[in-house]
């Protein structure tokens, strides 16, 4: 079925973070392939004017280094901004009139989640909402109840085909990779289960710590800022079953049946950490107990996972910045040869960022008399990055109608509910060096022998 693209693109959140760093440069990048004709109206409350928005707009795209004057030009003359408090209806009727003949506009609210009630029900008074999408920031909520009131919210005035609940991290190049790979190549499926493999790792490390957002981290801590979301969405990727059909709904149900199979976390096969010196930064109490690295063993309870266990790992101030699944696979029954263990076993390695590498680990002879062998790297896939943002793939997809990269209501809420046990009364955050791979006490997570898999710097040339 097609439905009509969006006629006009409104952002909530025009003057803060996540606009300059982000949307910005999506904007300049949608504008130059063409597919941004449409009035782009800022939404504010910082009492801006619109010269105000179109130079900090012009700051973005110099600071991110690509700015191509004459793409900017075209995107300024469309841009507008109204300004005003999100809780007066006066703010919606200044929005109705800047939509003019706008009749199907896109709504991004790049806001905290405590304000999408109050401007949905904006929206809605002003009739601006009629024919609409709106597409929401993460994180959705702060645990199972308040996701559910947030979709009660969203729900009172958009139905859910409307309703794009954003995750970057599924618009990557690397992550549709991965999802290609998996369902394109048959002969991945008679080893992809519990037979063939041991266990699966996903380790998300980043180089730098908090970078001023301390009082943003506070409010979430890693397990809510990226594990909920993007890394459970990696694995569900790397998990489920294939969709029986093309269409989003047929991708989104697999995915659903795969979330609501995983086991709520366990705090006993957990543990939090806090890198040493998080207490000084500016935004965070002294006595904070929130986590700037997490690392969790999660279950899969269906008949192709079942004992297998998923080893989930992300860190602020670890000694790398990269995300890096590993699909660890079984020995083989008898060493014929060598003695294999599970740490030189085969296996596939998914590099998802900076760099887009998959490759398989396999084992050959060593030259020479003796029947010994070494581990080699089979790369089947390497490149730098992709040409399309993953903001730009999003918010192209939104305005289109296309659901497929975006969270539905059921499966927000299944995520939540197997990260809820972590959030409430578990143990303080054990303190890790800044640059190390995380408390010590992070290896009692990872069971049998072959230990976290550290993501080393990627060679860039292909062999
Ligand atoms: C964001 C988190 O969602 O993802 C950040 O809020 C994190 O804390 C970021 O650093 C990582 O995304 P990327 O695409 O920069 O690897």
């Amino acid at each position: 079925m097609t439905t009509p693209s969006s006629d006009a693109f409104v952002f909530f959140g025009a003057t803060g973070d996540l606009a300059y760093k982000k949307i910005f440069p999506a904007l300049q990048a949608m504008t130059k392939r063409g597919e941004l004709e449409m009035p782009v109206i800022g939404m504010g409350r910082s009492g801006w004017s619109v010269e105000k928005l179109r130079q900090r707009v012009h700051e973005s795209l110099e600071h991110n280094g690509d700015i191509d004057e004459e793409t900017f030009a075209r995107l300024a003359a469309r841009i507008q901004y109204v300004d005003g408090d999100y809780s007066e209806a006066a703010t919606y009727e200044h929005l109705k009139k800047a939509l003019g003949a706008a009749q199907r506009p896109l709504h991004y609210l790049a806001i905290p989640p405590s304000m999408f009630g109050t401007v949905v029900q904006g929206l809605a008074r002003a009739g601006c909402a009629k024919n609409a999408r709106v597409v929401v920031e993460k994180p959705f909520g702060r645990d199972l109840a308040s996701a559910q009131a947030l979709n009660r919210e969203l729900h009172e005035v958009f139905d859910e085909s409307a309703i794009f609940r954003i995750d970057h991290y599924l618009g990557k190049e690397a992550v549709q990779n991965l999802q290609y790979f998996r369902f394109a190549n048959a002969f991945l499926d008679p080893i992809w289960n519990r037979h063939y493999v041991d266990n699966i790792q996903i380790t998300m490390a980043e180089k730098f710590g908090v970078q001023g957002r301390g009082a943003f981290y506070e409010e979430v801590g890693a397990i809510r800022d990226v594990v909920q979301n993007h890394l459970l969405q990696v694995i569900a990727l790397l998990a489920m079953d294939a969709p029986t059909g093309r269409d989003a709904e047929a991708m989104r149900a697999e995915k659903l049946r795969l979330f609501r199979a995983m086991r709520p976390l366990d705090p006993k096969e957990a543990v939090r950490g806090q890198f040493r010196g998080y207490l000084e930064e500016e935004g965070v109490a002294g006595d904070s107990k929130v986590e700037t690295f997490a690392a969790v063993r999660l279950h899969i309870d269906t008949w192709r996972w079942a004992g297998v266990p998923f080893y989930i790992r992300t860190g602020k101030n670890l000694p790398i910045t990269a995300t890096e699944v590993k699909i660890g696979l079984k020995c083989p029954p008898l060493a014929t040869f060598d003695d294999i263990s599970p740490a030189t076993a085969n296996y596939f390695r998914f590099r998802l960022s900076p760099e887009v590498v998959i490759s398989t680990g396999a084992r050959v002879k060593r030259p020479g008399d003796e029947m010994h062998g070494e581990p080699v790297e089979l790369i089947a896939r390497h490149q730098t990055r992709g040409d399309q943002e993953p903001y730009e793939r999003l918010l192209h997809d939104a305005i289109e109608g296309d659901t497929s990269l975006f969270t539905r209501d059921d499966a927000v809420e299944a995520a939540w509910r197997v990260i809820d046990p972590m959030l409430g009364d578990v143990p303080p955050p054990e303190q890790y060096e800044p640059g190390s791979w995380g408390p010590e006490a992070a290896n009692r997570v990872i069971s049998g022998t072959q230990g976290w898999h550290d993501p080393k710097p990627e060679e860039t040339t292909p062999c």
